[in-house]
């Protein structure tokens, strides 16, 4: 089984004002693979990750083409109802801040058995039984004690881990955790990158992880593809991307990540910003901050074209190679 998202070009529409936050996404998660999708601020990875889950409302957001194929069907096609099945049992997010997520009003237990009794139809005593068992799976076997308490009666880690017990429930076939480590410290984080691998072996989940931080990206995911106003400019088997980065942002943005072993070593930061949905600019949106723009990068916009095994840039300097 696999989740694709094929050629997705979406905008935002307010008036007369129509921002292209995504350009032609192509992206494939396979079964039991974690995919990491990374980029700058703006670049459009929650707008393509909620696009997946079918929580942008609409209007502003217009899909213009594409398709999201689960299982070999088309996801987009399916009405209301049939995507929130979906949403509950195939496919589940969790999101950059678990406050948003967790509704403060409801015992952590009762938010995990509310989601079994309503999906899958569970009594609530076989329900209670399972979210033990669950919240034992994410680390938090303290059992009886959390289930029983309020979102705000546990700490940050603890709160990132309920929220990953609500998502995977269902035992769904692909997680999307969208930045789930930002607001933690750093032996937070790893605690939770570790658990999603865990997760990953047991559940055999796809995982779309999506983050700025190619740190997080370089210890725990297969694939890497990165996006930039809205377009994937690179993807590439991780150790592929870190070790031959071909197009220039991808090497912007590792040369960004800050070096662990050197204290105090400065970060290089792209200059320029990425472009707003609404002023793409034209040719390869990125030629205006790109130290490699030629003529043809300002009239073109390049298409992904192979430079590697299973790599692929969108780049005209793809063309230079033989
Ligand atoms: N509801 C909306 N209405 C109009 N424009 C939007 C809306 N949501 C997102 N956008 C635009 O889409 C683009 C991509 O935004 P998105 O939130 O996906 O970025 P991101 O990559 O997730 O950034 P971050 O790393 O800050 O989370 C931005 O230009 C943003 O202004
Ligand atoms: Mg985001």
């Amino acid at each position: 089984m696999e989740l694709a998202v094929k050629n997705l070009n979406l905008s935002f529409v307010q008036g007369n004002r129509e921002g292209h936050a995504l350009r032609g996404i192509n992206l494939t998660v396979k079964e039991g693979e974690i995919h990491a999708l990374v980029g700058e601020s703006g670049s459009g990875k929650s707008v393509t990750s909620t696009a997946i889950m079918g929580l942008l409302p609409s209007p502003p957001a217009k899909i213009n083409s594409g398709e999201i194929i689960l299982d070999g069907n088309d996801i987009l096609s399916l009405n209301e109802k049939e995507r929130r099945t979906i949403r509950g049992q195939k496919i589940a997010m969790v999101f950059q801040e678990p406050s948003k997520y967790l509704n403060p009003t409801l015992k952590i237990g009762e938010q995990i058995t509310e989601v079994l009794e309503l999906h899958l139809g569970m009594d609530k005593e076989t329900a209670e039984t399972r979210a033990l068992e669950i919240l034992d799976m994410v680390g938090l076997g303290t059992g009886k004690r959390i289930l029983k308490s309020y979102p705000h009666e546990l700490s940050g880690g603890m709160k990132q881990r309920a929220m990953i017990a609500i998502a995977i429930s269902c035992n769904p076939s692909f997680l999307i955790a969208d930045e789930p480590t930002t607001a933690l410290d750093v032996t937070l984080q790893l605690q939770i990158l570790k658990l999603i691998l865990n997760l990953r072996e047991r559940l055999s989940m796809g995982i779309l992880s999506i983050s700025h931080d190619l740190r997080v990206v370089h210890d725990i995911s297969d694939r890497v593809s990165v996006i930039y106003a809205g377009k994937i400019v690179e993807t590439a088997p991780k150790t592929e991307l870190f070790s031959q980065p071909f197009h220039p942002y991808s090497n912007l943005l590792l040369q960004s990540i800050p070096d662990a072993d050197k204290r105090g070593s400065r970060l290089v930061t792209i200059p320029g910003k990425v472009p707003d949905a609404e002023n793409i600019p034209s040719g390869c949106a990125f030629h205006p901050r790109c130290p490699y723009a030629m003529d043809v990068c300002r009239e073109n916009d390049p298409e992904m074209k192979p430079c590697g095994e299973k790599h692929f840039a969108a780049c005209h300097l793809t063309d230079n190679r033989n």
